[in-house]
């Protein structure tokens, strides 16, 4: 369980808050596998399905290694749903003083949305220093963050609404950014059809995209506590235009191939696993 005051770290981490909206519960373990499988640690799962409570009593009671908060919430019984249901944040579409001051009141962190420098003071002057910036492409986007930042040093922001991996990194940039909230990874349509390693294939180039190369920590499940455990070593992703001349390169580190770990069609390698002598991680090169 993830303390309040650590809620805020834990987004930066993540740089992306999938923005989930799931009609079954059934899919709720085959999405929490491709979360987990694509290195996300958050899930946000919309009260715009009756099936939103359900799931994230799923989410709280089998995944606790997902930090798992409810959205798109605008009325206090579904606020109350979320948190008997074990959802630790709320995220609403607008800035509502009722809904903030209710989730205050029961002490469970309240990101409400705002787009304009009334709303941001408004939820300032109830200490609330984490807000959603919604909708953020057709409210400015990234220009208008940026003009935020000097005025409203201590607040920071969450924008979503029209980001995806090819303009998330124009807001992660910014200073006041902790992370962006985004529906593409995780369709409604990819979940009907169980397409959880397309989800999960989402993700990984998302994070990928953040950071310019991928991390992968080498997992398993501990089917007990279903908590995760990790494993010795993992390993860093890297896309290269020429696994051939990588390869070239790092023999000045000594680098070797991981005897079993290549991949090549007709043209040759298409993927390969190396490790460096004296790094505990490999590099999965990619071509
Ligand atoms: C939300 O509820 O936060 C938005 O609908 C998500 O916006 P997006 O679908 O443009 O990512």
């Amino acid at each position: 369980m993830v303390k309040k005051e650590e809620i805020g770290e834990l987004f930066y981490r993540n740089g992306l808050i999938p923005v989930i909206k799931i009609d079954s519960a059934d899919t709720a373990d085959g999405l929490a596998t491709a979360l987990r499988r694509g290195g996300l640690s958050v899930a946000e799962i919309t009260f715009r399905t009756k099936a939103a409570p359900k799931v994230i009593e799923r989410f709280a009671s089998c995944y606790e290694d997902i930090l798992i908060g409810a959205g798109t919430v605008t009325k206090k019984d579904e606020v109350d749903a979320a948190i008997s249901a074990g959802a630790q944040f709320i995220v609403s579409p607008g800035f509502n003083p009722s809904i903030c001051e209710y989730c205050l009141g029961k002490d469970v962190p309240i990101f409400p949305g705002v787009n304009n420098p009334s709303l941001i003071e408004q939820a300032m002057a109830m200490g609330l220093n984490i807000l959603k910036f919604f909708p953020a492409e057709v409210s400015g986007g990234a220009k208008a963050l940026n003009a935020f930042r000097s005025v409203y040093q201590q607040v920071s922001f969450i924008p979503t609404g029209g980001i995806q991996e090819n303009n998330i990194n124009e807001y992660l940039s910014l200073k006041n950014v902790l992370a962006c909230g985004g529906s593409w990874i995780v369709s409604a349509d990819l979940l009907e059809a169980g397409k959880f390693d397309e989800i999960e294939r989402l993700v990984k180039s998302a994070r990928r995209a953040m950071i310019g190369f991928l991390p992968i920590v080498q997992e398993g499940i501990d089917e007990e506590n279903q908590s995760r455990s990790m494993r010795d070593g993992g390993c860093i992703e890297v896309k290269t235009p020429s696994i051939k001349r990588t390869l070239a390169m790092l023999s000045y580190f000594k680098a070797y191939v991981i005897p079993g770990s290549e991949i090549e069609n007709k043209q040759g390698l298409l993927e390969v696993s190396v490790g460096i002598p004296g790094l505990h991680a490999q590099i999965h090169l990619v071509e």
